[in-house]
């Protein structure tokens, strides 16, 4: 039952996404730069201008994070956390019709965050600080529900559906889920009661954490190890390019453990044609054997890959995504990391291109 309930939900991870920008093929901002994950680096309280979210390098206020004179340095690096690195507001804000995020509902839940072809939908939810948001949640239930997938309510505990992806986030440290949390107090509350998702995307049990021992290190000699270590926590513990970068698989390990960063996982976005994501080891053949981690950094900022062509959405990359707002040293260790990563041969067809042929 499990293995079935994971498999729905792995496979179809992004249709909400595509439910939002489907439904005009010829106006390509509608998927807003990336589909599960932010194309603002707007944080809270900030609008983005997203005048034209279709096109990750025509504009946006890009780097965010700018939360004020007044935000501490916890609450400013909790901001950083979930604008930037864990792409938390990309999955809980929802989307204008051009496809850029709604600022009035920063971190409000999106519905039908996945929709099934049946209608089933499974909604993120509302992290503001509104009774109907986790206003009246003590620090240690969102930190619960954020680490571990269970969520407190007065009939028991519930495991959340993993595509939350707290199997990830478990790997967090104390220091920076305080200063997720702490940056959650600050959010403006808004009023969005989110309506119970559909039975379908109950799970039995929570899924498993993603145990540190199975997440690649770079080997002992390896140039840049102190910057790679750094990288290997913004990469595959408290940020997401693990998740989107790895097949998910159809049991309560949700990614495939023995593919990790070999790529292949599709996104059904409701683009002409499906992305999917690359193989980020260092494979000559079919990784990125040939990039340096300047490249890499490059592709993270500016939305461009070695050659000078536009990422496809839902990699959150360039001035409109999350990782556009990346502290650039960041992007250096996120890259050091990558290039340590043992090469794993997982060919996986580049087909799509950005901004989209028409
Ligand atoms: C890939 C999309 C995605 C990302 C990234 C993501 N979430 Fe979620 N989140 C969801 C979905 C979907 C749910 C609802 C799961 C369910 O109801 O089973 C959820 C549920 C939650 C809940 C439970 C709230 C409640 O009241 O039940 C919390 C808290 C939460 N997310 C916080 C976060 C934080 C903080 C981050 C960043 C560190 C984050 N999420 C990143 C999709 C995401
Ligand atoms: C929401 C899913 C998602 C997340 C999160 C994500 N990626 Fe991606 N990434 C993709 C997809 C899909 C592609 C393929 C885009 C295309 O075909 O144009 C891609 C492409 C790339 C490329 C270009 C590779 C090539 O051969 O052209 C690099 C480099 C990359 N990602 C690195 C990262 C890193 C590093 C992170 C974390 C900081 C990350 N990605 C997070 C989905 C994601």
């Amino acid at each position: 039952m499990l293995v079935r309930t994971l498999s729905a939900l792995v496979a179809t991870a992004v249709i909400a996404m595509s439910a939002c920008s489907s439904d005009d093929d010829d106006t390509p901002a509608g998927t807003g730069g990336s589909a599960g994950k932010p194309s603002t680096g707007g944080s809270a309280g900030k609008p983005s201008t997203g005048g034209s979210a279709g096109a990750p390098e025509a504009g946006g206020t890009g780097l965010g994070g700018e939360g004020g004179a007044t935000e501490s340095p916890l609450v400013a690096r909790g901001d950083y956390l979930v604008n930037h690195v864990a792409a938390c507001s990309d999955c809980h804000t929802p989307r204008l019709p051009t496809g850029a995020p709604d600022m009035t509902q920063y971190l409000a839940g999106v519905e039908c965050f996945v929709k099934l072809e049946n209608g089933d939908c499974l909604h993120s939810r509302n992290l503001t600080n509104d009774a109907t948001g986790l206003k009246n949640r003590t620090d240690a239930e969102i930190k619960t529900m954020i680490r571990d997938g269970i969520r407190p309510t007065d009939s028991g505990d519930v495991p959340l559906n993993p595509v939350m992806p707290y199997y990830v986030f478990h790997n967090i440290t104390d220091e920076d889920i305080d200063a997720i949390v702490a940056f959650l107090r600050t959010v403006p509350g808004v009023e969005h009661d989110v309506p119970p998702s559909a039975d379908s995307f109950a799970v039995p049990a929570a899924a498993n954490p993603l145990d540190p021992d199975v997440i690649p290190l770079p080997a002992d000699d390896f140039p840049e190890h102190a910057s790679a270590m750094r990288g290997r926590y913004l990469a595959a513990e408290a940020g997401v390019c693990i998740e989107c970068h790895t097949q998910h698989d159809m049991t309560a390990d949700v990614l495939k453990l023995d593919m990790l960063f070999a790529g292949g996982e599709e996104f059904p976005i409701g683009l002409p044609v499906t992305p999917v994501s690359a193989n980020l080891t260092s494979d000559s053949d079919t990784g990125l054997g040939d990039w340096s981690a300047d490249d890499i950094v490059k592709a993270l900022l500016t939305g461009v890959d070695d050659e000078g062509n536009g990422l496809c959405p839902p990699m959150p990359s360039g001035p409109m995504g999350a990782f556009g707002g990346l502290h650039p040293d960041d992007a250096l260790d996120i890259a050091n990391y990558i290039k340590s990563l043992p090469p794993i041969s997982n060919s996986v067809d580049d087909m799509c291109s950005w901004p989209p042929t028409p």
